[in-house]
């Protein structure tokens, strides 16, 4: 799908936020990297309108995320940063029960497909539990299940491994490979995008780097030690 920003510029509590951003992104697997601050998230929540531009606009396959919100957020997936902020019903089950309803599956068809994608995953064993009881990453899992079993066009992912152990990450990298949607990435984790199409680089809510993996993450590695002194 086309995912497009024309002018898109955010301004919050007075300050911009993101300065006007023109993109339009096609590949199949995009990554965003920059420093804590940068407007990853605000960039990524643009893309189905969980943020509105103050300024220009943002389409998803020509669909404007300030007049069609809803249809857009039925195509494009979001997975939080937090899994807390994306959980809301008490059992894994009846979490991932929710987007489908939304679909309108029926009951059994439901839990068929949940069924099927906790399997896929590996996470079987967190289909009855609380959710507010399962660890950061286990939660982080349920919250990627939750996305993927809507099978949604297109799927944004807000650092989804940084809460994750090496077994899980490696579960995550694998999942992402297999996946046929499109993909949008922000990650503190690089290497998981050594085989992307496109990286974007921010920096004080500008794209200041976009190349292919190799040539953006050099140049981020290089920007850090600049600022800091040491690579990133
Ligand atoms: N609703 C908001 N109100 C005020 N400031 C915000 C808001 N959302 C984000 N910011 C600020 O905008 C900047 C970019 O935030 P964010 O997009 O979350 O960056 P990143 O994901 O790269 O860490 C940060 O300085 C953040 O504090
Ligand atoms: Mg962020």
């Amino acid at each position: 799908m086309l995912i497009e920003f024309e002018q898109a510029g955010v301004e919050a509590a007075g300050r911009p936020i993101l300065q006007q951003i023109s993109l339009r992104l096609v590949e199949s697997r995009v990554g965003v990297v920059g420093l804590n601050g940068a407007g990853k998230s605000t960039l990524a929540r643009l893309v189905n309108g969980l943020v509105l531009p103050t300024t220009g606009s943002v389409r998803v396959d020509g669909l404007d995320t300030r007049s069609q919100a809803g249809t857009v957020r039925r195509r494009v997936g979001f997975m939080f940063q937090n899994p807390a902020d994306q959980i809301v019903f008490p059992i894994v089950r009846e979490d991932m029960a929710f987007g489908l309803q939304r679909l309108g599956l029926t009951r059994a068809e439901q839990a068929q497909r949940i069924d099927a994608q906790l399997a896929a995953l590996g996470l079987s064993a967190l289909a009855e539990r609380p959710a507010h009881a399962l660890s950061g990453g286990e939660q982080q899992m349920a919250a990627l299940a939750a996305v993927l079993v809507c099978a949604p066009e297109a799927i944004v992912f807000d650092e989804p491994t940084n809460q994750l152990d090496l077994l899980n990450r490696e579960r995550l990298r694998a999942v992402l490979k297999t996946l046929p949607q499109q993909l949008l990435v922000l990650t503190h984790d690089l290497p998981l995008l050594d085989d992307f199409d496109r990286v974007l680089v921010m920096e004080q809510g500008k794209v200041v780097a976009d190349d292919a993996p190799a040539a953006a993450l050099d140049w981020y590695r290089r920007r850090c030690a600049t600022l800091g002194g040491a690579p990133c």
